[in-house]
């Protein structure tokens, strides 16, 4: 039933597919993930990454349709989080003598620090190489993409390059190559995965991607989703464009809302943006999830957010957001918030004092209403901000 899949002549996909998958530490999962582990044969049999632990199963059953799990001669370990080295106990108690590749220091230390100090580690730094019969993995760093310890194994005698997180898509799928795919598909996957995990660290994978700008690719090997064959050039186009953190002339409208006033006052902000030139798009936090708006917040040039005031706070579908926001985005972005209230207008100062924090650029103070506003004051609500915009 878990048959591996040949990338190339030698070497296979054996990983495995979380059809189940819907939340990723606060990552709205909507389509699933696959763990991508690689096996390379040659005169040492090579495993590249492993699988989160709960499908050890998966990857031993690919693995044993092409040889006996411990003929594995070497791991290389391209990141510690558990979703890619969950499985090396299960692979080292079958193949005990394997040598463990991670990168110095900050690799070895991670994978000390999870599964022990048993086993026969390998440091790698940038640019060290590791001959494993007519096959050589050279060793890229790509730290803080998005952990310290984050490397890419490149290998020249097949073109291919194997990423990791870098590139992936949470993407469940029958089908393990790009173009068995629609593109528009896994392009939004892939936009929507570096807007939750690698966006804070966009000068990173800038400096990541200029590392394999010099290699030859023919094939992208993620740690998650589709293996890019066929579109390399246009991920790459996509990475070039999302890590210049170059943004358009688009806004985000991010709300919540008790009665309806404050719903009334993001539309009246939506229509404003518009009138002001820019493109829009409104989320009502009752019905979006924060993860999916990111993928929105990655190239927009403008957030408004917007709350009502619910025991002297705002509401904490907002907090929720904010928090999450703050984790991911960085400051260069203009942003104002809003909301209507019964007594105390606590709420958007709150939302405004956190997108300060941030190191936003906040155009304007809370925008404010008392109770629901009427058809007029809304009409000039809409005029007065888009004046301020313009
Ligand atoms: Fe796919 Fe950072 O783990």
């Amino acid at each position: 039933m878990f048959d591996p899949v040949e990338v190339k002549p030698g070497v296979f996909w054996v990983g495995a597919v979380d059809w189940n998958l819907r939340e990723f530490h606060g990552y709205k999962t909507h389509r699933g993930s696959s763990y991508n582990a690689y096996l390379i044969i040659d005169e040492k049999i090579t495993l590249i990454d492993t699988v989160k632990s709960n499908f050890s199963g998966e990857l031993l059953q690919r693995i044993s349709k092409i040889i006996d799990p411990s003929m594995i001669d070497i791991v290389v370990s391209n990141h510690v989080e558990m979703d890619h080295s969950g499985s090396l106990p299960v692979i080292m108690s079958l193949a005990p003598s394997a040598l463990i590749v991670a990168s110095d220091p900050h690799g070895l230390n991670g994978l000390r620090a999870h599964y022990g100090d048993a086993y026969n580690y390998l440091a790698v730094k940038p640019g060290d190489t590791l001959s494993i019969g007519q096959r050589t993995l050279e060793f890229v760093k790509t730290t803080m993409v998005h952990w310290p310890d984050n490397m890419v194994t490149y290998c020249p005698e097949e073109k291919i390059l194997f990423s990791n997180d870098a590139f992936g898509q949470h993407y469940a799928s029958s089908k393990r190559f790009d173009d068995e795919e629609r593109l528009s598909d896994i392009l939004d996957q892939a936009k929507t995965y570096y807007a939750n995990i690698v966006m804070p660290y966009g000068k990173n994978a800038a400096k990541a991607l200029e590392a394999c700008s010099g290699l030859d690719i023919d094939i992208i090997a993620t740690g998650h989703g589709s293996i890019w064959r066929s579109h390399v050039v246009e991920i790459l186009d996509c990475y070039a464009k999302w890590t210049s953190g170059e943004q358009d002339d688009y806004a985000v409208v991010v709300y919540d809302t008790m009665w309806g006033a404050t719903d009334k006052m993001a539309k009246a902000v939506a229509s404003a943006f518009n009138g002001a030139g820019y493109r829009v798009r409104l989320f009502n936090l009752k019905v979006d999830h924060p993860s999916d708006i990111m993928a929105e917040v990655l190239d927009a040039k403008f957030i408004a957010v917007g709350t009502s005031t619910l025991n002297n706070t705002m509401l904490p579908s907002v907090a929720a957001f904010l928090c999450y926001l703050k984790g991911l985005t960085t400051k260069d972005k203009r942003a104002f918030a809003f909301g209507s209230y019964g007594w105390a207008p606590k709420g958007p100062k709150e939302a405004s004092d956190i997108l300060a924090g941030m190191g936003y650029d906040i155009v304007m103070e809370p925008v404010t209403h008392n109770w629901p506003m009427t058809v007029d004051e809304i009409s000039d609500l809409r005029d007065e901000i888009r004046n301020r915009l313009v």
